[in-house]
């Protein structure tokens, strides 16, 4: 047994530990240095792929020999007294008949694999990456995409994913609104992209748009800015981001069993399909209820008041500036307060506006409506409130890490989707949630007021899934 024990440690990156009786769980997520060494040259052949993975492979089992000897001596043993349930991820190469047409020469396929290990050991899931990124050409997707929901008695179910499908509609959010799965357990090796896709700001984003516990764990690697793990829950969202010591973090937080929560009650979540926040003009109680509390909100958030059109400073000066590759409508922000708005194709972003001193920095409102095409075509509908890099238009959407200027703000536009995922990043990698958010009639919204540090991004991140196959 502790051999074994020791060989799921190997290779862990989370485990959930059950607090029996009580409304919580223990979960750890660890963002691990040594497991992965990639490597962004992307080889010519599957041969050359293949002795690729397998110097990784080796590699790997290397550094995780190390690993072994120093760090997880403690944690070996709490998995020994049967305590926790263990979530890993693998390349995992499986046989495949050659009469097979979709076999690889090599008689095999690769894949891209989370494996679950009950508090007895028992491997009692498994799942294999849908949406592979650009560079994994050495993994296989797997034949159809899987749902896998593995259940643990002290919080019930759980769903599981990896890294890039958190940005499609398949698994990830059909597991969420098809399956009902309120906490997610997600490995990924996520190299952040500024301003919009760091990982902390995405995850939290995605967790608290649905509402939902989502456990990500991300590899350590920041001379591939990979960094950024947290244990984001509707309660409070500890996260861990540090681009600049090669060390390991082992992240360790209660979790609230989702159930437990009020506002994400199965009854609430089965009358209306979806989370609050992402439901569009209902008219059940909870969203009600919502829109009363937001609207006492607004009144008192002088003078972020819900402006008209007419109220609009500078309206014509707009510029372009790409933004994550993509080609951003800006305006820039003037003054210590104002309103702005612009628009791109059918999205009109807004913001209103305040400065806590005089601005210091050069911010800019974008928007965006159409697709994304590098690293996976997806369909985006963003407005996003932006530090830029310099004092000169083209600088804006470039991506920043500090920031001084105190900002109060709402930020609103007319999506026509609604899977909007709201994303606030301060000065130092600092997260943030909104104050208040959710739809008013055709604007989804978001408020924040009082940070105690600089802004850099506030985003409203809008994935419109159905469109992402459409040329047009
Ligand atoms: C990446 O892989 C290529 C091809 O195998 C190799 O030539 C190169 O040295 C590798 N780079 C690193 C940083 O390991
Ligand atoms: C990491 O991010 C910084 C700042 O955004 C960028 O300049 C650098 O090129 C990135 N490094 C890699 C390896 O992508
Ligand atoms: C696409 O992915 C590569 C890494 O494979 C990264 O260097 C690049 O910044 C990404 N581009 C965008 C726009 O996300
Ligand atoms: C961005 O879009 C505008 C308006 O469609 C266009 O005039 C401009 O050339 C585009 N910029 C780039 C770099 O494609
Ligand atoms: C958003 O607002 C603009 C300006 O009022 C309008 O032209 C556009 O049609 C609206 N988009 C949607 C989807 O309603
Ligand atoms: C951001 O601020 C910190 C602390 O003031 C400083 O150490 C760091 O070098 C700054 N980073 C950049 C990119 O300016």
């Amino acid at each position: 047994m502790g051999a074994f024990c020791l060989r799921w440690l190997l290779v862990w990156q989370c485990f959930l530990i059950p607090v029996w009786g009580l409304d919580f769980y223990k979960a750890a997520v660890y963002e691990h240095p040594t497991v992965l060494r990639l490597n962004l040259t992307i080889p010519s052949t599957r041969e050359g792929a293949l002795r690729l993975m397998q110097k990784n492979l080796d590699k790997y089992q290397e550094q995780v020999h190390e690993a072994s000897k120093q760090v997880l001596y403690q944690l070996s043993c709490m998995a020994r007294n049967g305590n926790m349930y263990l979530i890993a991820n693998m390349g995992e190469r499986q046989a495949c008949e050659l009469s097979d047409p979709q076999c690889p020469a090599d008689g095999r396929y690769q894949f891209n694999t989370n494996v679950v290990f009950d508090a007895e050991g028992t491997l009692i899931a498994k799942y294999q990456k849908w949406k592979l990124f650009r560079i994994e050409i050495y993994y296989n997707k797997p034949k159809t995409v899987q749902h896998v929901i593995f259940n643990t008695p002290f919080a019930g179910k759980f769903g599981i994913f990896t890294c890039f499908d958190i940005l499609f509609y398949e698994p990830a959010v059909s597991l969420i609104e098809h399956y009902g799965v309120k906490q997610i357990v997600f490995p990924t090796a996520w190299m952040n992209k500024l301003p919009l896709l760091s990982a902390i700001e995405f995850h939290q984003a995605f967790a608290s748009a649905f509402g939902i516990n989502l456990l990500a764990a991300n590899q350590h690697h920041p001379e591939y800015n990979m960094t950024g793990s947290g244990i984001y829950t509707p309660l409070g969202f500890p996260y861990y981001y540090n681009a600049k010591s090669s060390e390991g973090k082992l992240l360790v937080a209660k979790v609230p069993i989702i159930t437990s929560i009020k506002d994400h009650s199965p009854e609430h979540s089965k009358s209306q399909g979806t989370s609050a926040f992402l439901q569009r003009n209902s008219h059940n109680e909870l969203s009600v209820l919502q829109q009363q509390k937001v609207g006492v909100k607004l009144e008192q958030t002088d003078p972020l008041k819900h402006p008209t059109l007419s109220h609009m400073d500078n309206p014509g000066d707009t510029f372009h500036a790409s933004m994550m590759s993509d080609n951003y409508t800006f305006i820039p922000l003037t003054g210590v307060q104002g309103n702005h708005q612009v628009c791109s194709n059918n999205l009109c972003c807004h913001v209103a506006y305040e400065h806590a001193n005089t601005p210091s920095n050069l911010y800019a409102l974008g928007a965006y409506d159409g697709h994304h095409r590098v690293n996976g075509s997806r369909y985006l509908q963003v407005c996003a409130l932006v530090k830029c890099a310099g004092s000169k238009y083209d600088t804006c959407g470039q991506g920043v890490t500090n920031a001084t200027d105190i900002i109060d703000f709402k930020l609103w536009g007319n999506f026509s989707t609604r899977y909007i995922f709201p994303e606030i990043l301060a000065s130092e990698m600092k997260l943030y949630r909104a104050d208040s958010r959710g739809w008013d009639n055709n604007d989804f919204y978001m408020t924040k007021k009082g940070m105690s540090a600089g802004l850099v991004t506030a985003a409203l991140y809008g994935r419109w899934y159905e469109k992402d196959n459409l040329s047009k």
